[in-house]
């Protein structure tokens, strides 16, 4: 009698247990059937008035009855966490790989870009690209390039003094001269061209205005060889705006004056941004000075420790940050160092 109530009651619980859908109604299952006053306590209760025989019989079915839905209980329960578990990394699920939001990724400055545009194109012509310091002695920034302290010269560029006859290099000339000390004797002696490229900031103590600035960039560019010529200079100048521009841009040759170079030159280009009639950034004359070029001066050569007798050479030196101006066609110099990454963006 005992023995099919137990039964019964087991069946009935691993049923109600199977069926609870929240801790709670677990909660309740397990209380009404093993708790203190629960339904297999009151059987055990009752075991007291059976002869012993079948006390040990019903006690021995009692406790694997309670063992058993003990093991069910806890399986339910852990069901429950497992499923709790799930449900919160369903919730609070994070892919670490994903970007920030709100974070984009950066964008290398238009400068940078066309610097290493030209860095490779002059490579695959065999080009040297040299670095030179920005604070920069009076001696290589001026007397080495053929501007003497007393020379009128000086004042094309208005300078930052430095103590000790340094100054902020005002151009990227001065690498002509240290490029000149380091590479030609030992290229130019075996027969093979110096040709070097210098890239870099540069500094004038200039008014600031929409196309000037106190701060901008320069690539300068030299070769010296045994018989190199104008045509030689033109055919790189040539080589470098069409890279550049990606066609074919109009440019006038006129004579300029540099002291580092004889025959001297101002080549322009015609003002991309307005095609010609004027605007603030050609100062309404339709023309771009960009790429001041010539001869290297013999007294040059005679600095960088060459033989004007033997060697001769081109050198140029490209305005980096006009010609990004031109390129992208940005009406104000000041965007470039500004630092608004709204305009940096869009590159
Ligand atoms: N260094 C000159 C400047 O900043 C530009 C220049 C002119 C460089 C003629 C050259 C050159 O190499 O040949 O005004």
């Amino acid at each position: 009698m005992l023995e099919s109530q137990l039964e019964s009651l087991s069946r009935d619980a691993q049923a109600r247990i199977a069926a609870a859908l929240t801790p709670d109604a677990l909660e309740a299952v397990r209380v009404e059937v093993l708790g203190r006053k629960g339904a297999l306590a009151e059987i055990s209760r009752g075991m007291g008035k059976l002869p012993p025989d079948e006390k040990k019989v019903i006690g021995k079915l009692l406790n694997e009855a309670k063992t058993q839905l003990e093991a069910a209980l806890e399986a339910r329960q852990n069901s429950f966490a497992a499923a709790a578990l799930s449900a919160r990394l369903d919730a609070e699920w994070l892919d670490v790989t994903l970007p920030a939001p709100g974070v984009r990724p950066g964008s290398l400055h238009p400068l940078t870009q066309i610097q290493q545009e030209l860095e490779d194109l002059f490579t695959s012509m065999g080009a040297a690209v040299l670095d030179g310091p920005e604070v920069e002695t009076e001696y290589n920034n001026f007397d080495a390039l053929n501007i003497p302290a007393d020379h009128p010269a000086r004042d094309m560029q208005d300078t930052f003094w430095l103590e000790d006859n340094y100054v902020l290099r005002t151009h990227t000339s001065p690498v002509q001269v240290r490029g000149m000390a380091k590479l030609g004797p030992e290229l130019l002696e075996h027969g093979t061209p110096l040709l070097m490229i210098a890239p870099g900031r540069v500094f004038r103590n200039e008014e600031v205005d929409p196309s000037h600035e106190h701060t901008f960039y320069q690539l300068e560019g030299m070769m010296v060889d045994k018989n190199v010529s104008i045509a030689h200079m033109l055919f790189f100048m040539k080589t470098l705006l069409t890279h550049i521009f990606k066609r074919e841009v109009t440019v006038r040759l006129r004579p300029g004056y540099f002291p580092f170079v004889e025959p001297g030159f101002e080549l322009d280009i015609q003002c991309l941004i307005c095609g010609g009639p004027g605007c603030p950034v050609c100062k309404q004359s339709g023309w771009v000075e960009l790429l001041p070029c010539g001869l290297v001066n013999p007294n040059v050569l005679r600095m960088g420790g060459l033989d004007p007798e033997v060697y001769g050479g081109f050198a140029f030196g490209l305005g980096l940050t006009r010609l990004v101006m031109m390129r992208y066609a940005i009406d104000d110099i000041r965007h470039l160092q500004g630092g608004d990454l709204r305009f940096l963006r869009q590159f």
